[in-house]
């Protein structure tokens, strides 16, 4: 007799499900489509040869201790480059508020772990990355959406949401975001709103989870100062990462926070992995040393600039009027809104799947069944010439469809 898995899975398990955009990557890994669906980092902009020279040092010259086992909260080096980084930033961060996590979303798996109940409510943006969602759902935690314009989440709107939720008895503790070019709309929460958000969560006593894997891609202007640095009342965690500006297949990243949060997650992180990779920590220390890390990142700056200013030039020559778009300042990605006319973004990437163009509808990032006239577009990872073709394809299917609803309005 087979065994049937479902009777074996512990209770708690049944808050996990898989992420909607992972299940369909498999049909957007066809070579012949051009797609604006994952959010990962271009591969033709990995430092192959740094990275290749810098483990044939590490491994032949260093010490053995990138193949060995390391401590759970990481390499104290590489803490007290990232500590540097951190106070360079203006935030009041020591060697002992830091711990390395496996890639920021390991971060976000342990403070879930750490700081969600079954049942709690969890306010995050709305929309909100999908990522986030998953490890405070996996958890149990409940999303509560907090409705965003140009400038972030809106100050009211969350205040609205406390009070509501502290009338049901559910006073939620903690607020997620992404405050530089959010993932998944590129959005930048302003400065003024930063701050009134870090005088709300005073207020009601919240904490804030900062995650900030974009914030050093940025095309123009500066980003904001960051939560943490702002803050004056240890309620901020912050989460950074060396995916997008090194390489995601290290899986470094790192959580800074007050230090009894760090004990806690340090003593999580014992039984999740023992210790983050050494050789990837030794690596990112290295590149991080004598500043080849921020050369690369400037350079990174510049060709993902070149290819944001590619899609937004060729959504606004392909795309109907009626589409809306932002034009985000840094990160990977651009938002669009379709008129509500149109068929759900979800029937139009269908349409666009048999087009051979990929992207991810809007549904997947709402904690309250919005988005099903937005879509999330990645520019990180086609080529240019890619990037004009594809809006170019989608651009003329957009025209059909804003065809198709405009004969249907009139009666045909
Ligand atoms: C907002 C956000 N947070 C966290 C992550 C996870 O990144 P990492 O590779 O550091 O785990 C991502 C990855 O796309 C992201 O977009």
């Amino acid at each position: 007799m087979s065994v049937k898995w479902d009777n074996y899975f512990a209770e708690r398990t049944k808050h996990i499900t898989g992420s909607q955009i992972r299940q369909f990557f498999a049909l957007t890994e066809r070579p012949e489509v051009i797609s604006f669906a994952g959010g990962f980092p271009g591969n033709d902009f990995f430092p192959r040869e740094h990275v290749a020279r810098a483990l044939s040092r590490i491994v032949m010259e260093e010490s053995s201790q990138a193949l060995q086992y390391g401590p759970t909260e990481g390499s104290y080096d590489l803490r007290e480059l990232v500590a540097e980084r951190m106070q360079h930033e203006g935030a009041a961060c020591g060697v002992d508020n830091l711990v390395i996590t496996d890639g920021s979303q390991q971060g976000l798996d342990l403070l879930s772990r750490i700081l969600v109940d079954p049942g709690q409510p969890v306010l995050v943006e709305e929309p909100a990355y999908i990522g986030g969602m998953s490890a405070i759902k996996s958890y149990g935690g409940v999303p509560c959406g907090i409705e965003m314009d140009g400038d972030g989440p809106i100050p009211s709107k969350m205040e609205q949401a406390i009070i509501k939720l502290t009338d049901q008895g559910r006073p939620p503790k903690l607020f997620y975001t992404v405050p530089n070019f959010q993932n998944p709309t590129g959005i930048t929460t302003s400065l003024q709103r930063r701050r009134q958000i870090l005088d709300i969560a005073s207020r009601y006593n919240l904490v804030i989870l900062e995650d900030n894997p974009y914030g050093p891609l940025c095309y123009e202007g500066e980003v904001p100062s960051s939560y943490i640095s702002l803050d004056l009342e240890d309620r901020v965690i912050y989460l950074g990462s060396y995916s997008k500006v090194l390489i995601p297949g290290i899986r470094i990243g790192w959580m800074a926070g007050p230090k009894p949060l760090i004990e806690k997650i340090t003593m999580a992180k014992q039984t999740a992995d023992l210790c983050s990779s050494t050789l990837g920590q030794q690596l990112a220390t290295f590149l991080s040393r004598n500043g080849y890390l921020d050369r690369h990142i400037v350079r990174l700056a510049e060709l993902y600039r070149e290819k944001r200013n590619a899609m937004v030039e060729a959504m606004k020559f392909y795309f109907p009027a009626g589409v809306r778009f932002n034009i985000p300042r840094g990160g990977f990605f651009v938002w669009v809104e379709f008129p509500d006319y149109y068929p759900t973004s979800r029937e139009l990437l269908d349409r666009a799947l048999k087009q051979n163009v990929a992207f991810v509808h809007g549904e997947g990032f709402s904690s309250n069944g919005g988005g099903r006239y937005c879509a999330r577009f990645s520019f990180s990872q086609p080529d240019i010439e890619d990037i004009t073709r594809g809006i170019k394809v989608l651009g003329e299917l957009l025209h059909e469809v804003e065809a198709g609803c405009t004969l249907k309005a009139a009666g045909h």
